[in-house]
C-alpha cells in the first residue's frame, strides 16, 4: 500500500505520518508539502532516514508537479491535510485560502481520477457547520447539519467539501471526508490557542483571551484524530462524511484556567482582548457515526492536556526555533540551498 500524505510537515499531518509509520511497517508513504510558514521539517526530520518514507517539497496547486508525482509513485490512497488553517490569517488575507484549500483540492482529485487512486480522503473541519448557541448544550453537529460558515477559512474548507462530493457524484471519485473538532497535542504551531497559552504561562507573560472567553470548542487530542482517519481510509464507506469529536467541550477561559492550574500559575496572568470578528460561539460534535465504525478515542481533555504540557516542556528547542523563525531555514541548512 502506498499512501500520499499532503501537508505532512504541519501539525496534524506530521502527527499522522508519525502514527502511520509507527503502525504500518509494510506500507510506504510520501509526504508532499509546500513548506509554508506552517510547515516545519523538524516535525518529521527523524523519519527521513526510513526506507518507506519520502518527502517532496511542492504545492498541491502545481498541476505539473502533482501529476508527475502521481505518475511516478502510483498511490493507492491520498490523504489531504494541506491547507491554510489559521482563521485569523484568513481574515487578514483570504485569497491564499481559496487557492490552497479549494483549487489545490481540485488538482489532487483530478490526479486521483487520472491515476486511478483507490481512495481520496479530504481532511475537513467541524467549522464548516458554523456555530451553535452557547445556551443550547443539547445541540450537536451531525453529518447532516447544514453548512453555515463564518470565516474565509471555514468557507474555503466547506467549498472544498462540496467540490469533493461533486467529484464523487459526477466522476465517481472514490472519496471520504472527515470533519474533526479542534485538535491539540505535540508539534502544534505556537500561534494556536493551547500551545500559545502554555508557552505564555511558562514565560509568566499575559495570556490574551478573546472577548470574555466564553466561546466553546470541542477539543480532541491529535493522536485520536489520526486513529480516526486511519480507520476511515481502511474501513470507512466510500462517498461518506464522518464527524470526529470526543465530547470534550470547554470554554476558552476554562482551557486557559486549566493550563494555569497545571503549571501552578496565577489567574491574574489572564488578559481579555478585543474579540475576533465573526467569532463562532460553540462547536460540538456528535461522533455517533464514527463510533459505530469502531473508533475509540484514547484521551479525554484531562489526560490530553497533561500530555501536551509535558511535550511542550520537553521540546522547548522545537518551540524556540518556531518562535524565532529558525525552522524556516531547515532546507537551507540541510541542502545548502
Ligand atoms: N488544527 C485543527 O484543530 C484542525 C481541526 C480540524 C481540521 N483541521 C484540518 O486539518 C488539516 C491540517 O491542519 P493543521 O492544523 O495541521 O494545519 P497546519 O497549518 O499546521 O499545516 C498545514 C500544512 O499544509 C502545508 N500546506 C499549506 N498549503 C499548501 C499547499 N498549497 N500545498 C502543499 N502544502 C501546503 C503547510 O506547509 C503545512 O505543513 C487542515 O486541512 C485543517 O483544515 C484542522
Amino acid at each position: 500500500m502506498k499512501i500520499l500524505i499532503t501537508g505532512g510537515a504541519g501539525f496534524i499531518g506530521g502527527n499522522f505520518i508519525h502514527y502511520m509509520l509507527n503502525k504500518y511497517n509494510d506500507y510506504s508513504f510520501v509526504c508532499l508539502d509546500a513548506l509554508t510558514y506552517a510547515g516545519n521539517m523538524e516535525t518529521i526530520e527523524t523519519l527521513l532516514n526510513k526506507v518507506n518514507f519520502k518527502f517532496v517539497k511542492g504545492n498541491i496547486c502545481d498541476k505539473d508537479l502533482v501529476f508527475n508525482l502521481f505518475e511516478k509513485e502510483q498511490f493507492d490512497i491520498v490523504v489531504n491535510f494541506a491547507a491554510e488553517s489559521h482563521v485569523d490569517r484568513s481574515i487578514e488575507n483570504p485569497r491564499i485560502f481559496l487557492e490552497s484549500n479549494i483549487l489545490g483540492v481540485q488538482v489532487l482529485m483530478d490526479a486521483c481520477l487520472k491515476y486511478k487512486v483507490k481512495r481520496y480522503h479530504q481532511v475537513s473541519t467541524d467549522e464548516v457547520y458554523g456555530d451553535l448557541p452557547l445556551e443550547r448544550i443539547d445541540l450537536f453537529f451531525t453529518e447532516d447539519s447544514p453548512i453555515k460558515t463564518s470565516s474565509p477559512y471555514s468557507a474555503s474548507k466547506a467549498s472544498a467539501d462540496l467540490l469533493v462530493l461533486a467529484y464523487s457524484k459526477t466522476f465517481n471519485l472514490p472519496m471520504t471526508i472527515s470533519r474533526c473538532s479542534n485538535n491539540y497535542g505535540p508539534y502544534h504551531f505556537p500561534e494556536k490557542l493551547i500551545p500559545l497559552m502554555i508557552n505564555k504561562a511558562l514565560n509568566n507573560e499575559q495570556l490574551p483571551v478573546y472577548g470574555n472567553g466564553s466561546n466553546v470548542r470541542d477539543w480532541l487530542y491529535v493522536e485520536d484524530h489520526c486513529s480516526a482517519i486511519d480507520l476511515i481510509i481502511h474501513k470507512g464507506n466510500i462517498g461518506e462524511i464522518y464527524n470526529i469529536g470526543g465530547h470534550n467541550e470547554k470554554s476558552n477561559l476554562d482551557v486557559v484556567k486549566i493550563i494555569l492550574k497545571l503549571l501552578n500559575k496565577d489567574e491574574s496572568l489572564i488578559s481579555y482582548v478585543k474579540d475576533r470578528p465573526g467569532h463562532d460561539l460553540r462547536y460540538a460534535i456528535d461522533p455517533t457515526k464514527i463510533l459505530r465504525l469502531g473508533w475509540e478515542p484514547k484521551h479525554n481533555f484531562e489526560t490530553g492536556i497533561q500530555e501536551t504540557i509535558k511535550w511542550n516542556l520537553e521540546h522547548d528547542d522545537w518551540i524556540r526555533r518556531v518562535q524565532s523563525g529558525e525552522y524556516l531555514k531547515w532546507m537551507e541548512r540541510q541542502y545548502k540551498w
